[in-house]
């Protein structure tokens, strides 16, 4: 199967180590694993369980104590409505093979992880791009949708909160959606990777699981809980369309790792505080943010609503990759090029690493864009 190649995945690989200011981070700021296990007393339990733990196979499926942590973050869900997997990303993957053939349509919005289009477009899939524009808030238009869909349409995929502009569809707008996909009976796939991060109100939006029969939500450890390391993802679907996911995650999955969906389980059981220590993060770090796009006088964008990422439109003559070459190289600020979410005029800046980094790297790219200035750019 031919793919394209992952943009931002891409660029992550090749400079993201060069980073001292890492501004391309999309986790909130992770968790050592004491971190995690004081929030559970010291983990005196914990570790005695790891030490005894005979490094078999994982529960297949996942553990039913997994499963239903997961299952707690929905209204509506139950254990056989989730299946663990390998990351948000592996969630994702398993979903379009599952159910994507050559012929289906699928819509996808864009900006968003280039998963959504890359893989159905691999599967022989005709993708129709739903574009989310800063003159929109980087919300989907209601109206285009209902013009793309028809009856070949098998999926319709959104990010919600939205990577890379922290953008927050409410339920009005997943209902709109949901009323479109049920005329055709298509699948909504909404990866939900940075559920539980909203700056206001309730910090889990509606999901799209709990607001229609064929909605199917990824979720993961890794944005929200500060725990990528744990390489653990999940799907949540109707019992029917998990058994159709089971099927291809038979051919790729067998089980997560033991101790990852072991520890995965106890940080779900200490969400509120895990949830209460990164929104505190994130409002602190999305108010720093702000002031300096404030400040800017050549950039704008909009105001982030949930998620670690805001997309900064620059009104510089640069293409964004040079730019950000430029700022890794020259001030070791690291952001991720509009480009490489085939966006140009942009720069992804994630703002959920420590407050004092996020900071110092913002001041790097001011102190930079004078530079330029001074260049004529
Ligand atoms: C929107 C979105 N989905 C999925 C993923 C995959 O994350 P993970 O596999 O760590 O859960 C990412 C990571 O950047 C993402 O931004």
């Amino acid at each position: 199967m031919k793919i394209k190649p992952f943009g931002v995945e891409e660029w992550m690989n090749e400079y993201e180590n060069e980073a001292v200011y890492n501004l391309g981070e999309t986790c909130v700021k992770s968790l050592t694993v004491k971190e995690l296990l004081d929030f559970q007393g010291g983990g005196k339990e914990a570790l005695e369980k790891i030490y005894q733990m005979q490094l078999t196979y994982g529960t297949i499926p996942g553990t039913d104590k997994l499963r239903g942590e997961v299952a707690s973050l929905y209204k509506t869900a139950e254990i056989p409505n989730v299946v663990i997997a390998h990351g948000g990303i592996g969630a994702n993957h398993l979903v379009f093979s599952a159910l994507v053939e050559p012929g289906d349509e699928v819509i996808s919005v864009m900006p968003t992880y280039q998963q959504h289009y890359s893989i159905p477009e691999a599967l022989g899939a005709k993708v129709q791009i739903l574009p989310l524009t800063m003159e929109n808030e980087f919300l989907p238009n209601i109206e285009e949708l209902k013009k793309m869909v028809n009856e070949n349409t098998k999926l319709i995929a959104i990010n919600n909160p939205n990577n890379p502009s922290g953008s927050l569809m409410d339920k009005k707008c997943l209902e709109e959606i949901v009323g479109i996909a049920r005329e055709f009976g298509a699948f909504i796939l909404a990866d939900e990777v940075y559920r539980g991060l909203s700056h206001e109100g309730e910090a889990f939006g509606p999901s799209i699981f709990d607001l229609y029969e064929k909605g199917i939500s990824t979720g993961s450890m890794s944005k929200v809980f500060s725990l990528a390391g744990l390489r653990i993802g999940w799907i949540v679907a109707s019992s029917e369309t998990v058994k159709e996911i089971n099927i291809h995650r038979d051919y790729n999955t067998i089980s997560c790792g033991k101790i990852d969906d072991y520890l995965a389980g106890v940080a779900l059981e200490q969400k509120d505080r895990i949830l209460e220590r990164n929104r505190k993060l994130i409002l602190e770090n999305a108010r720093i943010l702000e002031n300096w796009v404030n400040r800017e006088t050549r950039i704008s964008y909009t105001k982030p609503k949930a998620g670690t990422t805001a997309f900064i439109k620059y009104d510089y003559s640069i293409n964004s990759r040079d730019l950000a070459l430029r700022l890794l190289r020259d001030t070791g600020a690291f952001v991720v090029p509009g480009e490489a979410l085939q966006q140009e005029g942009y720069l992804r800046i994630g703002y959920a690493n420590d407050s004092q980094s996020v900071k110092e790297g913002l001041d790097k790219i001011s102190e930079y864009f004078r530079i330029l200035e001074e260049e004529g750019k």
